[in-house]
């Protein structure tokens, strides 16, 4: 283990000899566990990972000077749409997505490793229960999704085939999330094929550039953004293993999307048909300042230009059909090729620029006394998963139907967008849909048929409650064998028994 001595002169030329200020009260416990955090900080890379935040947080904010002029909206030619496509051309891509899971070409990749702040729990986002009637978690969701898809492309093909899972976790998630999977004996799903790794970490840094240290024997360090996923990636092997399984293609995603559709083949598929290397899934943005990064060009290099770098001016514009100008929302749904993020290890990772996330961070006093800041202290440096975009050399979004495919849960429930309630909202007003459209009918408590009004959250209550296990349907199929002209009383909670029942009795 590298010495006190060691330490101290690294940290010197480091400019962050500070870290150590408490080392004489220290026990010899947090005493190795400080050198043991602190010895593999390269002097180098933390100077100038500390330099970089400073000067960035010195930038003025708001939109960078020019950028506008540098804007274009993708061609029609990079764009595809799931709503806007015939049936039969969706038809074509979907069946190319389902051919490629039946050959284990596909695997899905989660980005687990953020700290939820926002929502202000203590363990994993995806251990979260949005108060679904089924009481089922995020995770529970989404390992039903993979079982369901690997079963349509296995029914269409006559096969048996796997959709490996890569969970992307770090220090503050990996544990837990661990044990929850085995505690749930892994949703069903075969350990195997379940691949959890860890991203890094890189200290919190104050506005002047001091690494903050959160106790006396511990640095303040938080996981390098979901971007931090192409070092992970090469730090864990992770895509030898992809090359192992006969991995082409890997859908990435966010964690709190309570609608993500995973290895979504409408998705997979146009991808693969139109010979893309990097893909992403985008909404209509709802209103021009909607807080999301929109999918665009910038000197004809597709990317997301973050909304705090898009002035309210250009936000505004509209083209020529009377839609926004940049309406591509980036909702976090990527299509890679493995070779695509082999050349971003190999090469392109270094290139990446770091964000700059301002936050809260927990810091101890000169007199080593803990504080929690009421405003933000400390500068956060992350990489973002879809910085890669400028190096893909066919890059492709796909449009998608906001309300079928896309409600995060980003807040705790007080808040008005993106909560708990919004997504359990989004969720059971999507089951609601698919019930109607499969021929179910809904009785009042009078025994009388509920409207069939179409609902639209955030803003309300579907009238009936109906949760679809994603075991018993992906995206709406099949549910006319079980829900055609039947009456229901809310709850309908339509699991894979209930549906057995159902099918086994006439109408
Ligand atoms: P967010 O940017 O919403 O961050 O992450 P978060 O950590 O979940 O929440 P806040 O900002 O602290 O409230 C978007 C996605 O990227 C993942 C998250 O787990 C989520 O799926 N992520 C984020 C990582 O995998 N690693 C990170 O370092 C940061």
């Amino acid at each position: 283990m590298a010495s006190e001595r060691d330490v101290r002169a690294r940290l010197q030329r480091a400019g962050q000899e500070h870290l150590l200020r408490f080392w004489a009260e220290l026990a010899p416990e947090p005493r190795a566990a400080l050198l043991a955090e602190l010895a593999p900080l390269e002097p180098d890379a933390l100077r100038e990972h500390c330099r970089r935040a400073a000067e960035a947080c010195a930038r003025p904010p708001g939109p960078p000077p020019g950028l506008a002029a540098r804007l274009r909206p993708l061609p029609p030619e990079r764009l595809g749409s799931a709503s806007r496509s015939d049936p039969k051309t969706r038809g074509r891509w979907e069946e190319e997505g389902f051919r490629q899971i039946a050959l284990n070409k596909v695997a899905v990749l989660l980005l687990a490793g953020g700290q939820g702040t926002r929502l202000g729990v203590t363990y994993p986002k995806g251990m979260y229960r949005v108060g679904l009637p089924s009481r089922k978690t995020l995770y529970q969701l989404q390992a039903e999704r993979i079982r369901r898809v690997e079963q349509l492309a296995g029914e269409r093909h006559g096969t048996r085939c796997t959709v490996p899972w890569y969970v992307m976790t770090s220090e503050f998630t990996l544990g837990p999330t661990a044990e929850f999977f085995r505690e749930h004996n892994f949703f069903h799903l075969d350990p195997a094929n379940v691949v959890m790794f860890e991203q890094r970490l890189l200290p919190a840094v104050t506005f002047d550039g001091k690494v903050i240290l959160e106790r006396k024997d511990k640095v303040a360090m938080a996981p390098d953004g979901n971007g931090g996923l192409y070092c992970a990636l090469e730090d864990h092997k992770i895509l030898e293993d992809m090359e192992r399984r006969g991995v082409e293609f890997v859908h990435v995603y966010c964690v709190d999307n309570i609608l993500v559709r995973l290895a979504d083949p409408v998705f997979i598929g146009f991808c693969v048909l139109q010979g893309a290397d990097c893909g992403a899934k985008v909404v209509e943005k709802a209103y021009p300042e909607e807080p999301v990064g929109v999918v665009c060009q910038v000197d004809g290099v597709p990317q997301v230009v973050e909304y705090s770098e898009i002035s309210p001016e250009t936000a505004q514009l509209r083209a020529s059909d009377g839609g926004l100008l940049y309406n591509a929302g980036n909702i976090c749904n990527h299509f890679f090729t493995r070779g695509f993020l082999q050349a971003v290890t190999r090469k392109f990772e270094p290139l990446l620029k770091p964000h700059v996330a301002v936050k809260k961070v927990p810091y101890v006093d000169e007199e080593g006394n803990l504080v929690k800041p009421l405003k933000p202290n400390g500068i956060k440096m992350e990489k973002f998963v879809f910085d890669v975009f400028p190096f893909a050399e066919n890059f492709v979004a796909f449009e998608v139907l906001r309300e079928e495919e896309f409600s995060p849960l980003k807040n705790a429930d007080l808040a008005d967008r993106d909560s708990p309630c919004t997504a359990r909202r989004a969720l059971l007003a999507q089951h609601y849909r698919w019930a109607l459209r499969a021929g179910a009918h809904f009785l009042d408590a009078h025994g009388a048929w509920l409207p069939e009004l179409p609902c639209s959250p955030p803003n309300g209550d579907p009238p009936a409650i109906c949760e679809i296990s994603p075991l018993v349907s992906y995206s709406g199929e099949g549910l006319e064998a079980y829900l055609q002209g039947r009456e229901f009383q809310s709850p309908l909670i339509l699991d894979e028994d209930q549906a057995r029942g159902l099918q086994q009795q006439e109408p």
